[in-house]
């Protein structure tokens, strides 16, 4: 077949292309600060009933590209996702945030199962071949996975926590078991992606929320390597793979990250300087990021100076505007279609 592909913006800036205008898309870019999005979360009962029904899943992936016109939609999904696909019980109470059983032991590990539930995720694939087909051609679909490390983090204290003390204690406490534990992750996670690209995800990007509150050498053990090993094992199945990494609030071991990780693009959080960031970030990678959240909140002039700063300080490289983390709940709508007038009116400086 000799079909044209359209050319889309943002893998043209993960392919390392500078774009006159960046490609722009948000972290829960779905989600409750959108009214449809409220709407059909009533609609579906619980969140990870909207997570495994195809079309309202579609739906949700599809709303804010809609609303904004994006450059990328990111599958409505939700990286525990994978513990329940390993047995573990996982429930999302409406403003509770998520809580699963915890896994205190050794035992309460090898109770899960040995491998994730394929079958279980079929309706995540199934999402991914609805939304491609409804997609605008410039639009990419990026799919998505939780990091081992902060994965694990939840399945080992239940929920999220300040400097997920539970996960930190337990890989020291009993490396051998936490080691199966991500090991079994990374392999799930490689599974997990393949299906996704296998389904027609453009690229996919890996969140490390919590890569940040570990010292130098379990960052190396618990979040470098097991990273590595998914994109080395992905790219072995799906060759030449676009992957992001998200490895928030690492601050200075970005250096070591981007040399080790073999990311298509790190996506920055906004905690970052940014020419720490362009001086250690090869020239080669993309760069995506690095709006802080409660910027876009808070609106005004105080947006506008951080998006030009932005735009400014990315524009020689090839870069993909995005926040530093996801999008607050109590964010006006107004406020993205002004960051969005403000990138694309202007561009870069
Ligand atoms: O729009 C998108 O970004 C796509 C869908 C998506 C969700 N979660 C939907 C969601 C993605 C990519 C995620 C990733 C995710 N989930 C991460 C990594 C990124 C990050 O934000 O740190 C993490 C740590 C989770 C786990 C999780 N899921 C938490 C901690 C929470 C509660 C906090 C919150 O924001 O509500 C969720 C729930 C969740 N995941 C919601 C959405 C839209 C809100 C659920 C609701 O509708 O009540």
């Amino acid at each position: 077949m000799n079909e044209i592909q359209p050319v889309k913006p943002l893998l043209e800036a993960l392919d390392g292309r500078v774009q006159p205008i960046p490609p722009v898309w948000l972290m829960r870019q779905a989600g409750r600060y959108l009214p449809e999005y409220r709407a059909l979360r009533r609609r579906a009962g619980g969140f990870l009933e909207l997570c495994f029904k195809p079309e309202l899943a579609a739906e949700a992936t599809l709303q804010p590209v809609r609303r904004f016109g994006f450059d990328a939609s990111i599958l409505f999904s939700d990286i525990l996702v994978i513990p329940h696909a390993l047995g573990q019980r996982v429930e999302f109470d409406t403003g509770e945030g998520p809580r699963l059983e915890p896994l205190t032991d050794t035992a309460s590990i090898e109770h899960l199962r040995a491998q994730v539930d394929h079958d279980a995720l079929e309706p995540v694939y199934e999402t991914i071949r609805l939304v491609k087909q409804m997609l605008p051609p410039a639009v990419a679909l990026i799919g998505f996975c939780g990091a081992p490390w902060t994965v694990a983090t939840y399945m080992v204290a239940g929920r999220g926590m300040e400097g997920q003390v539970p996960a930190r204690r337990l890989a020291l406490e009993d490396a051998a078991t936490f080691g199966k534990l991500i090991d079994r992750l990374v392999t799930g996670s490689v599974e997990y992606l393949v299906r996704q690209f296998r389904a027609g995800v453009d690229a996919v990007q890996i969140f490390d929320t919590w890569a940040g509150v570990l010292g130098p050498r379990e960052f190396e053990r618990w979040c470098i390597a097991p990273v590595q090993r998914i994109c080395r094992d992905v790219r072995a199945r799906c060759p030449g793979a676009r992957i992001i990494g998200f490895p928030r609030g690492i601050g200075t071991a970005l250096s070591r990250y981007v040399e080790q990780v073999p990311v298509h693009a790190v996506s920055l959080d906004w905690t970052i300087d940014r020419g720490f960031a362009r001086s250690q970030i090869p020239q080669a990678m993309t760069i995506q990021g690095n709006l802080d959240p409660v910027v876009l909140l808070a609106g005004g002039s105080a947006l506008d100076q951080e998006v030009d700063d932005i735009l400014h300080g990315f524009a020689d490289r090839p870069f993909i505007f995005n926040l530093g983390h996801g999008i607050l709940p109590d964010t006006p709508v107004g406020h993205v279609e002004r960051m969005l007038r403000r990138i694309r009116g202007a561009g870069p400086a």
